[in-house]
């Protein structure tokens, strides 16, 4: 698959998915004591069990765009201090814990995630839950801690766990859940299915942006873009989720689709398979135009445009 120009982005992402996944190991070694020993295994396999990692993967290039190292094209991002991916690896902290309660009984009630049994079908309900709740001060505190390791001033690393933290709230991907659960079986509006969207899945990829660009300290003007960049899409990515549930089969996404059994409220319920398509992609293109018009030109973030609203798994 590749990106603009030159731009190879499976490299890139097989890359970068390496050093996110170097970097968990180390958060694990580092705060792994501060979960009981039962929750420890419970936590470290959802943590760790693959997946696309594509937050931190967005945190890590919106830092780079933002100019704090120097702008070349990628790969490899060898000149990026080690810390970004740390930052980085807290957002997917806070992921690891959604998918962990998103597949339990009381809410979608999923047998498979990245192609493996989920956590409560191995662990247990409880054990699950538990564990997925633990990483929530896990992610606050290592977001925190390794953004002073990155040498950022107490203003800017409390601005990072702030914005993570929303992005996890009620306000946020936690709300998003809570909403969709009570969306299922009824028909929403446009403008409520976006909400939603925006909410549950939206709130964190857009967090994982801006927490790239505070992490790097962008200028209000960038920031303010890669804001932009990150809302459109978070959107666009739970809208390819949709048409991926409707479309593909467990082999390939690794999940069992089951949007249409639990009566959910998605883009294909509301627009069909093909205009949901093209949505994800307009709505990406929205993120682009943002980024253009501040003056950021990132072949990363461009090919992770894309790839967020056309993906096939
Ligand atoms: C799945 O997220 C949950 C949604 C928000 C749609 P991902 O598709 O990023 O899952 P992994 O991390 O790659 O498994
Ligand atoms: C999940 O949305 C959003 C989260 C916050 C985890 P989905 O329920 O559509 O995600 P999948 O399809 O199970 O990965
Ligand atoms: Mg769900
Ligand atoms: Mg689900
Ligand atoms: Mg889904």
């Amino acid at each position: 698959m590749t990106g603009a120009g030159s731009f190879r982005l499976d490299v890139y992402l097989a890359g970068e998915r390496k050093r996110v996944d170097q970097a968990l190991r180390r958060a694990m070694e580092r705060y792994g004591a501060l979960l009981s020993p039962h929750l420890a295994p419970v936590a470290g396999d959802s943590l760790l069990s693959g997946g696309k990692r594509l937050r931190p993967i967005l945190c890590v290039a919106a830092f780079r765009a933002c100019g704090r190292v120097a702008r070349r094209p990628a790969p490899p991002p060898a000149d990026l201090p080690v810390g970004i991916y740390e930052v980085a690896a807290s957002i997917e902290m806070i992921h690891a814990y959604s998918l962990m309660h998103d597949d339990l009984p009381c809410m979608d009630d999923a047998p498979l995630r990245r192609g493996a049994p989920t956590a409560h079908t191995v662990h247990g309900e409880v054990a699950t839950m538990r564990a997925g709740l633990a990483l929530i001060p896990l992610a606050a505190l290592h977001c925190w801690e390794a953004a002073g390791r990155l040498g950022l001033g107490r203003r800017r690393r409390r601005r990072l766990v702030s914005t993570l933290m929303r992005a996890a709230s009620a306000r946020g991907m936690v709300g998003g859940q809570a909403a969709d659960l009570l969306a299922e079986g009824r028909e929403l509006s446009k403008g409520e299915l976006d909400t939603l969207h925006r909410m549950k899945t939206g709130a964190l990829l857009r967090a994982s942006v801006c927490l790239g660009a505070v992490a790097a300290s962008a200028e209000p003007d960038a920031v303010a873009a890669l804001d932009a960049y990150g809302r459109a899409i978070g959107l666009a990515f739970q809208i390819a989720d949709d048409v991926l549930d409707a479309t593909a089969d467990a082999e390939r996404i690794g999940k069992e689709p089951s949007d249409a059994a639990l009566g959910k409220s998605t883009y294909v319920r509301f627009l069909g398979v093909e205009a949901a398509r093209d949505e994800a992609r307009q709505v990406a293109a929205g993120g682009l135009g943002a980024l253009r018009r501040a003056g950021i030109d990132s072949a990363e973030l461009d090919a992770l445009a894309r790839y967020a609203a056309s993906r096939d798994r």
